[in-house]
């Protein structure tokens, strides 16, 4: 077996027109914009459309989204009581690969619809805003008919509207992390449905590959270093430290950008306004400046820049999102991606069926 092809790195397993990864160039395009565009002009629910449909939706279209979105955020009796009743330790991605897997009804059936997207898109964050509320303080939160997909899901976890910088740099953060080309989920819920199996069989399949820490797990490590930094005189003592000791500088450098990473430029952008009242925002700011000389003082060449993780620890941290919420609000916005792939996979349908190599012993 050629070892290159393990991890199928360099192996291309569909042709897609929901995403381009450049790594060179330092872009992400969905269905023909860069993502900065959208992230600073368009609303959660302009980009779900884009994705599902192929394009931008018009002032109605987009209207009528919002409204199904806003049906759809309703949990039936039945979903209410699995929250109420797994296991207080169970950790938030596992009960949501729970919850949506209970949502294999007939309205779920072959083939996968838009409409099926909206539901299982609208519900993700209520589930996790209900569950985290009914653990942590032991009360139902309900859903809010008047706001926006973002703005909901801030309001239900918090318990307020949120203030309109909050929003925009939510509502960035969520377009910019919904879509990545082939990544290890995505490819999951394509394998899932090249078998005409259900949309929430396909969905569930993506949470259980999200959940790996190779996957979806970084930006808590991004805020238990800013954590551990502490204050903007730490900054550079700190970091000299980790690189003398031979550590990785975590939320710096990737595998496919070797420059810029796209998205974590756009979160800055996002996030420049909020800077000023944020002690946690000045100190990433503070730190990317400091450790951007400092790595090409200690790894010359290497092209280390911040990536997505960085500055959605940052974000993330500045809307009071709790850490263990980090993993389950990305998924909330992957799933987007997902559906993407799933809609693309079954137009176009042929079940995957590699290769294995065999390296047992065989019979004489
Ligand atoms: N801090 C310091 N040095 C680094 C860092 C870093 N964050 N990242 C890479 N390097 C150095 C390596 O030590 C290596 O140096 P060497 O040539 O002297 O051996 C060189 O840069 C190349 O590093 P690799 O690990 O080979 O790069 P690779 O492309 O395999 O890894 C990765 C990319 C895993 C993201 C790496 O940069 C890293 O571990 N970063 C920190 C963790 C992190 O932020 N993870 C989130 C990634 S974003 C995402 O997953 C969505």
């Amino acid at each position: 077996m050629d070892v290159r092809n393990q991890g199928l790195a360099g192996v291309v397993t569909a042709d897609t027109a929901v995403s381009m990864v450049d790594g060179e160039a330092g872009r992400l395009i969905y269905r023909g914009y860069d993502i900065r565009d959208l992230c600073l002009h368009y609303e959660f629910e302009d980009i779900c459309y884009l994705l599902w449909h192929g394009r931008l939706p018009d002032q109605e279209e987009k209207e009528a989204l919002k409204a199904e979105f806003r049906e759809q955020r309703k949990l039936s009796k039945e979903l209410i009581s699995l929250i109420q009743l797994l296991p207080e330790n169970m950790p938030m991605m596992s009960v949501i690969r729970t919850c949506i897997s209970s949502l294999g009804g007939a309205s779920f059936s072959w083939p996968p619809t838009s409409d099926q997207a909206v539901k299982l898109t609208a519900i993700m964050p209520v589930i996790i805003a209900v569950r985290y509320r009914w653990v942590k303080e032991g009360i139902l939160v309900e859903p809010n008919e008047e706001l926006s997909h973002t703005a909901n899901y801030l309001y239900m976890l918090h318990g307020s509207i949120p203030e309109k910088a909050h929003l925009m740099a939510m509502n960035a953060y969520l377009i910019l992390t919904m879509e990545h080309g082939m990544n290890a989920s995505t490819f999951t819920s394509r394998v899932i449905t090249s078998t005409e199996s259900d949309f929430v069989s396909a969905v569930t399949g993506a949470i259980g590959a999200m959940k790996g820490p190779l996957h979806g797990g970084a930006p808590s490590e991004v805020t238990k270093m800013l954590g551990e930094i502490g204050g903007k005189s730490n900054v550079e003592p700190w970091l000299r430290d980790q690189l003398e000791h031979g550590y990785k500088l975590m939320g710096f450098g990737h595998r496919v950008y070797k420059t810029q990473d796209p998205r974590a430029e756009a979160l800055k952008e996002v996030t420049a306004s909020l800077v000023e009242k944020d002690d946690w925002l000045e100190l990433a700011h503070e730190v990317e400046e400091t450790a951007g000389a400092l790595l090409e003082e200690y790894k010359p060449g290497r092209k280390l820049y911040t990536n997505v993780e960085f500055y959605a620890a940052a974000v993330l941290r500045a809307v009071q999102m709790p850490d263990e919420l980090f993993t389950a609000t990305f998924t909330a916005s992957r799933i987007v991606g997902w559906s993407a792939h799933v809609l693309e996979q079954a137009e176009n349908n042929r079940i995957y069926r590699p290769e294995a190599h065999y390296t047992g012993i065989v019979p004489k």
